[in-house]
């Protein structure tokens, strides 16, 4: 069916910036059919995907579940403390066993490293469901409803206010290098994206005239911004440096006064769970320039397009 056919997407550099449109592509067409009545396309029958998590998750459990049983697959879900995992079965192992079950397998974990060792060791798709690096699932679904709120991709400026180096602001970066688009982070001293993230994204923005920036000040970020998007200042497994996070994190919350720095017709997106109050505020995640609901269905149909081209 496509060139990705059993890759894994542990990373949103883990594809080209084409094949990550040619996802996206697939997504607009699968959420067209779906909104004309076309409920189950049975594209990955008889398939099953393995979700693996080490931490909670609402949206990602569910919209991956939903997204096989509309492709006319099945789902296995399990924690990770709940496999042998938890009793010091290695990655390896798990990987090597697992594949001979299941048709790809989709881990949210603590350390990427864990992801690295699935996809090395398993001969079916691994794909990233979040981990402390990144999380380019989530990517795919936030690129995605920009392109459906401003009708682009490419020149579009996205401000990403608070922890600059959290895992959906990695994705975001990369996702915007990918495919063209400015991104501006604003966010506190020690805080930076990972300068790793941050130079495959200067290479990969050298070919499609994308471009980044971080800085410690909101107004540079969200001056002229097409999008405001923030996320958690503390993230899972952050929460014995909660207090230090919130001190230091509390100059780049999104309020009001912040979104009207931004283009009049400016979206606030969120990927969600929020800490109302923290991060953002009540009025602007419940205001009109909000698209955070859209954005988290948008979780369904572009996960559904990958693990189609994937499985
Ligand atoms: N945005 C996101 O990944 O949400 P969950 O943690 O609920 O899966
Ligand atoms: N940065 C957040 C994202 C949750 C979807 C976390 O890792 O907790």
């Amino acid at each position: 069916m496509s060139g990705l056919r059993g890759r894994d997407y542990i990373s949103v550099a883990s594809f080209s910036p084409a094949e990550l449109w040619s996802v996206l592509e697939l997504s607009r067409e699968l959420k067209l059919r779906a909104y004309s009545g076309e409920r189950v396309i049975p594209l990955l029958s008889g398939k099953t995907l393995m979700l693996i998590f080490q931490k909670p998750s609402t949206r990602t459990r569910v919209s991956f579940e939903v997204a096989m049983k509309q492709l006319g697959g099945f789902t296995v879900t399990a924690n990770w403390t709940e496999l042998q995992l938890g009793r010091g079965e290695t990655v390896a192992d798990t990987a090597r066993n697992l594949s001979r079950y299941v048709d790809g397998i989709a881990a949210r974990v603590y350390s990427h490293r864990d992801l690295v060792e699935l996809a090395e060791y398993a001969t079916v798709p691994v794909i990233n469901a979040l981990s402390d690096l990144e999380h380019p699932v989530q990517a795919l679904a936030d690129f995605f409803t920009i392109w459906e709120k401003r009708g682009r991709v490419h020149g579009v400026k996205v401000a990403f206010l608070g922890d600059g180096a959290d895992n959906v602001a990695h994705s975001l970066i990369l996702m915007a290098a990918s495919l063209g688009a400015k991104i501006s982070i604003a966010t506190a001293g020690g805080y930076e994206p990972s300068p790793r993230i941050l130079e495959i994204a200067e290479e990969r923005a050298r070919s499609t005239g994308a471009e980044i920036d971080v800085t410690h000040d909101v107004e540079h970020a969200v001056l002229g911004a097409d999008v405001v998007y923030t996320d958690v200042w503390v993230s899972m497994g952050q929460e014995a440096e909660a207090e230090r996070r919130i001190r230091d994190l509390s100059p780049y919350r999104v309020t009001k006064e912040v979104m009207a720095m931004a283009k009049p017709d400016a979206i606030f997106m969120h990927c969600l769970p929020a800490k109302r109050g923290y991060e953002v505020v009540d009025e602007v995640i419940d205001g009109p320039q909000s698209v955070v609901w859209d954005q988290a269905e948008n979780r369904l149909h572009t996960q559904k397009a990958l693990l189609a081209l994937l499985l």
